[in-house]
């Protein structure tokens, strides 16, 4: 296996360190536009090879996408994070130029790669990676959801007091602020719904507490947050490079399932080796749908964008 990692800042450097450290592939390339980062970086990773007890090779590549030719996955990280009070979606013009560079360029030396989409505002740049690449569907997965849930079980985690692992918890919808939904209503404590062990107003605190998780991150750091995502991509990358088929929220075309069509949303999918195989219906209320529907309209809006846009 071996997977390229566009984009050498700390999301990029910590999915291609996450997914050294875990054996994923036999090669992971790390490339950046930044003269030297990408070797830098790399190179310190594959020094902690003998000190972590992992064998991937890691290389890095200023812009050479030859270097990264036959990638099994390609995970896109590239373009500008936000910087604390901007939201993901102040990020479009600049980022979608990026990304729909790297996607053509990446293409060309990697035809059959599964391609995970990482830069903001995520779900548009999923979008617009589907449409300017003309891929198979199931080849375009944009990473959020994952993140968003570890979030969400970060946050119930500490409110219970347990474990995160001993955690069940899924946000779909859009990868923003105001467009993600925890669903509460699902989330348990190994089968026991959490409304069991906390009262409506903490579980309520807990959910607001996760739509903004990457904005307070932003607020402290004054960048935005790396640790969490790039384990959460390595998590994916994992589910294709071993055909695991798990379930995770991710955001992917829909062609009608939750309602909505010709747009890229979180819902739960199956990943495998050739991308994600499945879109799996957690039969949502009325009240959770209603919500799906709306975090669909602001993510159509954001889209519309793209055609404004001289890309
Ligand atoms: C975050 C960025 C990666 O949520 O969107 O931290």
């Amino acid at each position: 296996m071996k997977i390229t990692v566009v984009g050498a800042g700390a999301v990029g450097a910590t999915c291609a360190d996450n997914i050294a450290r875990r054996e994923l592939a036999e090669e992971v390339v790390l490339l950046d536009i930044k003269e030297g980062l990408s070797e830098g970086k790399a190179l310190d990773m594959l020094q902690t090879a003998a000190l972590l007890e992992f064998d991937t090779k890691i290389t890095g590549s200023t812009n050479d996408y030859a270097k990264t030719a036959g990638s099994d996955v390609v995970v896109i990280t590239s373009g500008i994070p936000r910087k604390p009070g901007m939201t993901r979606e102040e990020l479009i013009g600049i980022n979608a130029g990026i990304v729909k560079g790297v996607i053509t360029n990446s293409l060309q030396h990697s035809p059959n790669a599964v391609f995970i989409i990482v830069s903001n505002p995520m779900d548009t740049m999923t979008y617009l990676a589907l449409k300017s690449s003309g891929l198979p569907k199931e080849r375009i997965i944009g990473m959020g959801g994952i993140l968003d849930s570890a979030r969400f079980k970060c946050y119930l985690s500490l409110a219970l007091n347990c474990s995160p692992n001993d955690i069940h918890g899924t946000v779909v919808g859009g990868h923003g602020d105001t467009t993600m939904i925890p669903l509460t209503r699902l989330a348990t404590v190994n089968g026991v719904p959490v409304s069991q062990f906390l009262p409506a107003d903490q579980l309520s605190k807990v959910a607001a507490d996760t739509m903004v998780g990457g904005a307070t991150l932003t607020k402290l750091i004054g960048t935005s947050a790396w640790y969490a995502p790039g384990a959460a991509v390595a998590l994916l990358v994992e589910s294709i490079v071993r055909n695991q088929r798990h379930v995770y929220p991710c955001s992917v075309y829909l062609e009608g399932e939750y309602g909505q069509s010709d747009i890229c949303l979180g819902v739960p999918v199956e990943i495998g080796r050739t991308g994600w195989t499945r879109i799996v219906d957690y039969k949502l209320t009325a009240e959770e749908q209603e919500l799906f529907r709306k975090s669909g309209d602001a993510v159509r809006n954001m889209n519309d964008v793209l055609a404004t846009l001289s890309l």
